[in-house]
């Protein structure tokens, strides 16, 4: 099935709202479990950049894990980036708000000071018009030890197919987030795209992506 793209940005902010308020606590938690099991042993990173933040779900799951560390949440779309500082006033002492950074940008413009020790990205790549551009952000942000995690959709073979994963995953979800869950399975990128992708940008060497459920993969660094 060819890939239908969606829109780039969360920015209407209805469509926010409701993707902010989705119960994603059953992938989420997967994903999380799947980024702990790949990580090194004894990995500690002091700078973590997570790319296309949304409400800050992850995010949030991210600083829980690593709350000593140098955060930057970065997202394009204003009305998602504020539902993400929000949630992570929440979470965020006063004494370590100077160490979490939030940036309303986007990907194709974004160039760090500095690398990060860690990159994480859940559900922005299939958003993208142009994969590179997700890649060459990817590139700017990392150091030759950085690890790099990336989490997204998989597009199934056949409408009935993207159907059948509503129907099982999103039924009693409100329409619009049964209508981007739908909108979404259909821009995302198949395994065998991604792979092609990593060797154009030569990140085969250093990157493996691997199906992790019926929907979704996640692409990270190899080990050492
Ligand atoms: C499906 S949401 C994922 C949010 C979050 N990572 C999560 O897992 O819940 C994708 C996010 O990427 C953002 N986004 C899309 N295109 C972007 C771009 N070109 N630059 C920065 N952010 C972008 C959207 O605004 C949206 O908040």
């Amino acid at each position: 099935m060819i890939r239908i793209p969606e829109p780039e940005l969360m920015d209407d902010p209805i469509q926010a709202e409701s993707y902010a308020k989705a119960d994603f606590e059953t992938a989420h938690s997967f994903l999380v479990r799947k980024f702990q099991d790949r990580l090194p042993l004894r990995f500690i990173p002091e700078s973590i950049l997570d790319l296309g933040c949304g409400p800050g779900d992850m995010s949030s799951r991210l600083y829980s894990q690593f709350p000593n560390a140098n955060f930057t949440f970065l997202d394009g779309s204003e009305f998602m980036l504020d539902l993400c500082k929000k949630r992570m006033g929440t979470l965020v002492s006063e004494k370590r708000k100077n160490k979490i950074q939030f940036k309303k940008e986007l990907i194709q413009d974004f160039v760090p000071e500095s690398p990060f020790d860690l990159i994480f990205s859940n559900s922005l790549l299939h958003h993208l018009h142009d994969p590179f551009d997700f890649w060459a952000g990817v590139q700017r942000s990392i150091h030759e030890d950085s690890f790099i995690f990336i989490s997204d959709l998989m597009r199934p073979d056949s409408l009935t197919n993207a159907n059948q994963l509503i129907e099982r995953y999103a039924n009693n979800e409100p329409e619009i987030l049964k209508r981007d869950f739908y909108n979404s399975l259909l821009a995302a990128y198949r395994i065998e795209e991604v792979k092609e992708m990593l060797e154009i940008v030569r990140l085969d060497s250093k990157l493996i992506v691997e199906p992790v459920t019926d929907r979704h993969w996640i692409c990270h660094s190899k080990p050492k």
